[in-house]
């Protein structure tokens, strides 16, 4: 089945907004409200206490009684992609970091966008060194970590990942051996590229989780489908969730979020789940020319108030048994597996 029903309308199937499972899941503006409740401006706290009102609910009882936490031993993996570009993910991995590291969380974010790696730009970071130079055997994993004032430690511009290809065994091992050298992240967030493209895939497949971004707009609803159709061609069992950025209100986010969930439901036979949205904020265009991020810049904003209540959310979300840790991430990313994918990465 391909995607091209969606181009008809993919809010054709609206459900009502006021049905019995309405009547059992949360609504995340209130949530945002809550958790926003003494910083907000007058007008932004009206603005959210109005979306409270209008917005339709966004979690279920079940997915708002999880309260797993992360797991202390092994890093989380969790990898950030979409299938258009520019749709917001290293916008949204930056400062869902840093939300995380707000949190409580020990956060390292790595750029694994391998053509345009912004991370440190966001940041307003100009990096010395790459992973390319660990690859060559002439810097340590720990010496290209850099640790920000932002209380994140980033891994910046991976565009040497595709030289991993190319390593003998021995320098595969060392490669291995010097990432064991990252310790104590509760977490690790990936930036990855836009696209279905191998490359992309290859670091999506070996995360803990996978979260896809997207916009309303039908482009990238519909491409967001087609990541979701390649990452559950590989991986079945692979825990997807979404974030709908840029969405001029919660209801809007909810629509694209059921729609996605409905057809990957009902083509792909698999379970996503809706992590929750981001509103269009000028501010977000600002904070990025200031090369600031927004949830540092703008704490009181409607957006940052998103990003905080979605990185709470992930960390009240299941952490799977057999976590990978950034050791067996690269394993598996090094490994050929039997999934043509992997085969053609890097
Ligand atoms: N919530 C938001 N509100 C307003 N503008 C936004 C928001 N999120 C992202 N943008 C805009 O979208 C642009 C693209 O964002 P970003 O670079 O994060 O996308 P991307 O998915 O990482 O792109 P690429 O696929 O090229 O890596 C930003 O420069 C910013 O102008
Ligand atoms: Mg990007």
């Amino acid at each position: 089945m391909g995607v091209d029903f969606m181009i008809k309308s993919p809010f054709m199937q609206k459900k009502s907004l006021h049905g019995k499972d309405d009547m059992e899941i949360i609504d995340q503006a209130e949530n945002l409200r809550k958790m926003t409740r003494g910083r907000q401006s007058k007008s932004s706290a009206t603005v959210l206490e109005r979306e409270e009102k209008t917005a339709d609910t966004v979690y279920t009882t079940e997915e708002r009684n999880f309260s797993m936490p992360f797991t202390e031993s092994k890093t989380r993996i969790i990898s950030i992609t979409s299938g258009k570009g520019g749709v917001g993910k290293t916008t949204a991995s930056v400062n869902l970091a840093i939300s995380l590291a707000n949190a409580g969380k020990k956060v390292l974010l790595f750029d694994g966008d391998l053509g345009l790696a912004n991370v440190n730009v966001l940041l307003g970071i100009i990096p010395e060194h790459n992973i390319y130079e660990v690859i060559k055997g002439k810097k340590k994993v720990k010496d290209i970590v850099i640790t920000t004032s932002y209380g994140i430690d980033i891994i910046a511009g991976a565009n040497g990942i595709s030289q991993l290809a190319n390593l003998t065994d021995e320098q595969r091992e060392q490669f291995i051996k010097g990432l064991s050298e990252l310790k104590g992240y509760d977490v690790m967030i990936i930036d990855t590229g836009a696209g279905v493209g191998a490359n992309v895939i290859g670091l999506v497949l070996p995360a803990d989780d996978v979260l896809v971004v997207t916009t309303p707009e039908p482009t990238a609803i519909t491409d967001a489908y087609g990541m979701i159709k390649s990452i559950v061609a590989n991986r079945q069992e692979k825990s997807i969730r979404l974030i709908v950025n840029r969405v001029p209100s919660a209801i809007e986010a909810k629509r694209v979020a059921d729609r996605l969930i409905s057809i990957s439901s009902q083509f792909l036979r698999t379970s996503v789940q809706n992590l929750g949205f981001i509103f269009e904020e000028a501010l977000v265009q600002k904070s990025i020319s200031n090369q600031r991020p927004h949830v540092v810049l703008y704490p009181g904003s409607k957006s940052a108030a998103c990003l905080t209540h979605i990185a709470a959310r992930l960390i009240n979300t299941p952490v799977q048994e057999d976590t990978t840790g950034i050791v067996g991430f690269f394993q598996k990313l090094l490994n050929v597996g039997s999934k043509e994918e992997e085969k053609e990465f890097i």
